[in-house]
């Protein structure tokens, strides 16, 4: 069945796998647009609200849950992140600000369906569109380069998940044909700027 969802104007959401270079990426072009003039709200999930915090905790081991609380857990936390009254994304958009994601429910159907149905993940993410979704494109061998000497084994690290990560990101690009949103797909193995200049030129700013 192909539902319905709203996309949200100026809303731009950054995806890849860990090390793709996506919280450069946010940093980048919100510098950028800035410097053009527009408003900027820059976040990312898991949020930095209370609701982030306690995944942030599950994600570096400090706690644990089974996989479809987890799921849960970012599903209400991105509900908070974007309904919240006082600082949500959906507040931000009326106000004017482009807002730009580090991660958004992409990520929760390719790290969640590891464990859980993709299809229940879907579900528990009814969540509106982006007008952009910028995927940026690296090798998991690539990001493995990129995380060497990197302190602290996360949830999701090793070679063989990252694969399984990809495939459920391709699935959950084409999971809303025909919605209106765009997709850009950035080649992550260029340099920083090169990235965000495509970026850029991709969203037409
Ligand atoms: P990220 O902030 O990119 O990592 P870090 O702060 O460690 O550099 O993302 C944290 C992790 O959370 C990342 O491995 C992906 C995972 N994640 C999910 O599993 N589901 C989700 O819905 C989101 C938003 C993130």
């Amino acid at each position: 069945m192909n539902e319905k969802r709203k996309i949200l104007k100026d809303f731009i959401v950054l995806e890849g796998l860990d090390g793709s270079g996506t919280t450069t990426q946010l940093k980048l072009l919100t510098e950028a647009l800035l410097s053009h003039g527009s408003s900027v709200f820059s976040t990312c999930e898991p949020s930095p609200l209370p609701t982030g915090k306690i995944i942030r905790q599950v994600l570096e081991k400090e706690i644990s849950v089974e996989a479809e609380t987890l799921a849960r857990m970012f599903s209400a936390d991105r509900y908070e992140h974007l309904y919240g009254k006082s600082d949500g994304i959906i507040k931000h958009l009326k106000d004017g600000d482009v807002v730009i994601t580090d991660r958004y429910l992409f990520s929760s159907l390719a790290y969640q369906s590891l464990g859980c149905d993709f299809d229940f993940v879907k579900q528990l993410n009814p969540y509106p569109l982006p007008e952009y979704l910028v995927y940026v494109d690296v090798t998991p061998e690539t990001c493995r380069e990129r995380m060497t000497g990197r302190e602290l084994e996360e949830l999701f690290d090793g070679d063989d998940i990252q694969m399984r990560i990809v495939s459920n990101y391709e699935r959950g690009m084409a999971a809303f044909p025909e919605s209106g949103m765009k997709l850009l797909r950035i080649d992550g193995h260029q340099g920083p700027d090169e990235i965000c200049s495509e970026i850029l030129a991709g969203i037409g700013r």
